[in-house]
């Protein structure tokens, strides 16, 4: 019981640290309700969720910044004359994400070249579904600001919606928080060449992993070794070996920190090389 009064007592004050100088519609009390929702889909799916605790609203504001500062870039760009900036988050889970995207749509409305902005959101478990649906407002009339909607579905097999003249929709931002090491290997394969095919040349992902996770990695890898003669981690440095090869092949990376997060986060920026500017 004490165990999970501490937990408790670690998440209000995470959250209610990550709160001060961030400016978003996402606060500390959605925080604790998300944390509620994501440990629920956690005890039933722990594959899928992997996670007891949402997003912090410092995390969520680090993210939003930096799709911001891509968007800002866009916007002045005469190539995006006329286009629309497109974001797609992947494992949106009961919205703590979402609600900070969403908050890019009172940033910048139709301004500069840009025609406007969409976000699609798409979650997998249907009881977290439940919960975004509660949490974030579809919006399908562009000329009541951001487009938003949400999906249930398997982001692997997902079919992206079209735009107005029938061509499915290319992003210019994919945010994922899905679990990527803990789903099989053929559907990791599946969700990396969709993210390519899908994000517009320049595009960026931005994903997290676990700070640590290396270290993390090293010590359960040698435990491990110990109970089942390395055959997890052949399996792990399977799946690390083909994200890292997609990544160094198609991409660019940044990475950043975020400390006020249970746990922190490492935030890899990764931005699409555009084969056309290179040559
Ligand atoms: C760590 S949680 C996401 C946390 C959330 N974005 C936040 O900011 O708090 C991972 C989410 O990814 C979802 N997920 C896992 N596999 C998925 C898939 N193949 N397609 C779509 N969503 C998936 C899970 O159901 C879960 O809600």
């Amino acid at each position: 019981m004490s165990s999970i009064r501490q937990k408790l007592a670690i998440i209000l004050s995470i959250g209610f640290l990550s709160t001060v100088n961030v400016q978003a519609h996402y606060g500390w009390l959605d925080y604790i309700s998300d944390n509620w929702e994501i440990a629920k889909g956690m005890v039933r799916n722990p594959t899928e969720v992997a996670a007891f605790t949402a997003s912090s609203p410092r995390l969520v504001s680090h993210i939003t910044n930096l799709v911001y500062s891509h968007m800002a870039n866009t916007l002045y760009d005469p190539q995006a004359k006329g286009v629309n900036f497109n974001i797609l988050e992947a494992g949106s889970a009961s919205g703590s994400m979402t609600r900070g995207l969403t908050d890019l749509g009172d940033e910048i409305k139709k301004e500069g070249n840009l025609a406007g902005i969409r976000l699609d959101s798409v979650e997998y478990l249907k009881l977290l579904y439940e919960k975004l649906k509660k949490n974030v407002q579809e919006n399908n009339d562009p000329a009541k600001g951001m487009v938003v909607k949400l999906h249930c579905a398997d982001i692997s097999t997902w079919q992206r919606p079209t735009d107005k003249d029938g061509k499915p929709i290319q992003y210019d931002v994919i945010v994922s928080t899905i679990p990527m090491t803990r789903l099989p290997k053929p559907m990791i394969t599946k969700i990396l060449d969709n993210y390519l095919k899908w994000l517009k040349p320049g595009g960026k992902v931005i994903y997290i992993s676990l700070l640590g996770a290396e270290t993390l990695g090293k010590f359960v890898k040698s435990c491990q070794r110990c109970f089942d003669g390395g055959r997890a981690i052949t399996t792990y440095d399977g799946k690390m070996t083909l994200i890292n090869e997609w990544k160094h092949k198609n991409f660019s990376e940044k990475t950043s920190i975020v400390w006020l997060n249970l746990t922190p986060m490492l935030v890899y920026e990764i931005t699409k090389i555009d084969k056309k500017k290179q040559d």
